[in-house]
């Protein structure tokens, strides 16, 4: 299986796979040359992502690949799907379990610009039958955050507090927030601390294992690959300080994407 993001946050997706199918081995493509993915254009999303896959395919045979970015799934996904013969499931905001779960009937989604401008976004919320109030917060600051954080860099509360400033100064906040983006499940606790500590987080991660796991039934995949490699696009100093902090991961084999 092949999955990729532009950083750390499709860590987060592979963290709980490993806990849910320790079986499964993987390819894990970080692409940090072209992070953050929030300030790109549409198009340009789409053909890295394609870019991605092809360049591994040629290494590695490929039989399923995860987007675990909603940034690069809402952008690409439909386009790639139609462009490659193996599955390919994307990380994408789960608005309709938000509608579900919600008491209050206020939804609070925060994603990356990108995302929020995407057409699939847009086509969700502004269908007559969204009866609910979704109150949206577009950054590509908060990404940058949970980077530092995986670096083991403290994540500062105010920093958080002015990204999250249009919800803390409303009279009745979200009760539901939906986390529309890969990285900002790292960051789960620090943004409970400044909201309220009741509000419940939806993110895709429980849909993407169903996903996965209907996908090896069904096609009864015999996993042709039988270690777990991580790929990286640039080698910095930041890349440096990540790789420590990637032991947990079980990494067979670290280079890089060429
Ligand atoms: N992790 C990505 C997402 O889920 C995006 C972060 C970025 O590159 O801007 O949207």
């Amino acid at each position: 299986m092949l999955i990729f993001d532009s950083g750390v946050g499709g860590l987060s997706i592979l963290k709980y796979i490993k806990k849910k199918l320790p079986n499964i081995h993987y390819v894990y493509v970080l692409d940090n040359e072209f992070f953050p993915y929030g300030n790109k254009k549409k198009l340009f999303i789409i053909e890295r992502s394609i870019n991605i896959i092809n360049i591994v395919k040629k290494i590695y045979p490929i039989q399923i690949v995860l987007i675990a970015c909603n940034t690069a799934s809402t952008a690409s996904l439909s386009i790639l799907r139609k462009k490659f013969n193996f599955p390919i499931i994307g990380v994408l905001p789960d608005i309709h379990t938000a509608k579900k779960i919600t008491k209050n009937n206020i939804i609070g989604l925060i994603a990356t610009k990108a995302t929020i401008n995407s057409s699939y976004i847009k086509k969700i919320i502004q269908k007559k039958s969204f009866n609910k109030v979704i109150k949206i917060i577009a950054t590509n600051k908060l990404a940058l955050i949970a980077e530092k954080k995986i670096r083991g860099i403290k994540v500062e509360k105010i920093e958080l507090q002015n990204i999250f400033q249009p919800w803390i100064n409303l009279a009745v906040q979200p009760d539901t927030i939906i986390l529309g983006c890969t990285h900002f499940l790292l960051l789960k606790k620090e943004i409970q601390n400044i909201l309220h500590p009741s509000v419940y987080f939806i993110d895709s991660k429980k849909i993407i294992i169903s996903k996965i796991k209907k996908i090896f039934y069904k096609t009864k995949i015999d996993q042709k690959i039988i270690k777990n490699i991580f790929f990286y696009s640039k080698n910095n100093k930041k890349l440096q300080e990540l790789l420590f902090f990637l032991q947990e991961y079980n990494f067979n084999i670290k280079k890089k994407l060429i």
